[in-house]
């Protein structure tokens, strides 16, 4: 089978230039969980998110004598992971071409709201290397390239609504994100964080630990494709009615295929619980808004704008997130 890199990048690169990009971070609304090819990074289902506007990843790709990595402003050593990470994708780009770049990455995702940020890190690193060696590739191309990085960073090449299609072909050619252009002005995110130390175990070892050995994993991908679909319709008529429930019931779907996984696997802590009780204390008492969890502790609250006084209150230590406050 051609390499994805080989299918869509030319034989020889052009000589790099200077290039920078942004991406957004992004919450999975309707969840990827499970590959259907490691190798190639491909989902089992579809996925679709939101972006988090200025939230994410800043990249600069410079002509280097050698590769350098730079993170926040510090230089790296070769056998940092992080930098290994970067390098490893690069190189998927250069194909062992002799062109040295230096790398600087810089997060604006607040430390404290212990957001990952793998996802916009790779969607930012993939469209600053499109810049470097001039490539003006389609968005989706670069989508798809991204994928190799982590699945989630399909999403991150856009602002907005983003839908991840899982894509049909066994090369993969055809899983790639694409954006939904819904601009839904009152439509909030607020992260409430419950740990924000390094994750105990990554989304790529988790999934595969629960596809492997979860008997509830084999009802997840038809019920995440059919949920995905359903969200799609309620993003587009702007119905977060509908949305809102499905994304909670979605998340924690997910979740019980991991604490049924063989040994479970919980990301979730006593505090996340605490939040989620809070919440669907208050939504009792009249609140609408819906949580949503990744592959970590933290706890996400979608809600629209008539209730951000209500969630600010409810979790005075969230960040509220507008993702469409700063485009038309
Ligand atoms: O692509 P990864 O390895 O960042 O995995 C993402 C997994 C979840 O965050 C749990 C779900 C998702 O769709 O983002």
């Amino acid at each position: 089978m051609t390499d994805a890199f080989d299918a869509v990048l030319p034989p020889r690169l052009p000589a790099p230039v200077e290039a920078e990009a942004f991406a957004p971070s992004n919450i999975a609304l309707a969840k990827y969980w499970g590959k259907r090819d490691a190798g190639l990074n491909l989902p089992l289902n579809s996925s679709l998110s939101v972006s988090l506007a200025d939230w994410g990843t800043h990249t600069r790709v410079t002509p280097a004598e050698r590769d350098v990595t730079v993170f926040n402003g510090q230089v790296l050593g070769d056998v940092d992971p992080f930098s290994a990470k970067v390098f490893t994708f690069v190189e998927r780009f250069r194909r062992g071409q002799h062109l040295p770049l230096r790398v600087e990455t810089t997060n604006s995702i607040p430390t404290a709201a212990g957001l990952a940020s793998s996802a916009s890190g790779f969607a930012a690193l993939v469209l600053a290397l499109g810049d470097c060696f001039q490539l003006a590739l389609p968005r989706e191309t670069l989508s798809m390239l991204a994928r190799f990085g982590s699945g989630s960073a399909t999403r991150s090449l856009w602002q907005g609504f983003v839908r991840w299609d899982r894509g049909r072909r066994p090369d993969g050619r055809d899983s790639h994100a694409r954006p939904l252009d819904t601009h839904w002005a009152d439509f909030r995110i607020a992260v409430v964080p419950v740990d924000t130390g390094p994750k105990a175990r990554s989304s790529r070892d988790g999934m595969g630990h629960t596809v492997a050995t979860s008997p509830l994993y084999p009802g997840w991908p038809d019920r995440a494709e059919a949920d995905c679909d359903a969200m799609e319709a309620a993003v587009r008529s702007r119905d977060f009615d509908t949305l809102g429930p499905l994304a909670e019931a979605n998340a924690l779907a997910m979740h019980a295929t991991m604490f049924s996984a063989r040994p479970s696997l919980i990301y979730l802590k006593v505090r996340s619980w605490q939040m989620l009780e809070r919440l669907w204390q208050a939504r009792e008492d009249g609140l609408s808004a819906y949580a949503t969890m990744d592959a970590g502790p933290n706890v996400k609250v979608l809600f629209l704008g008539s209730e951000e006084a209500a969630v600010a209150t409810l979790f005075p230590e969230a960040r509220i997130i507008a993702p469409f406050a700063h485009s038309s």
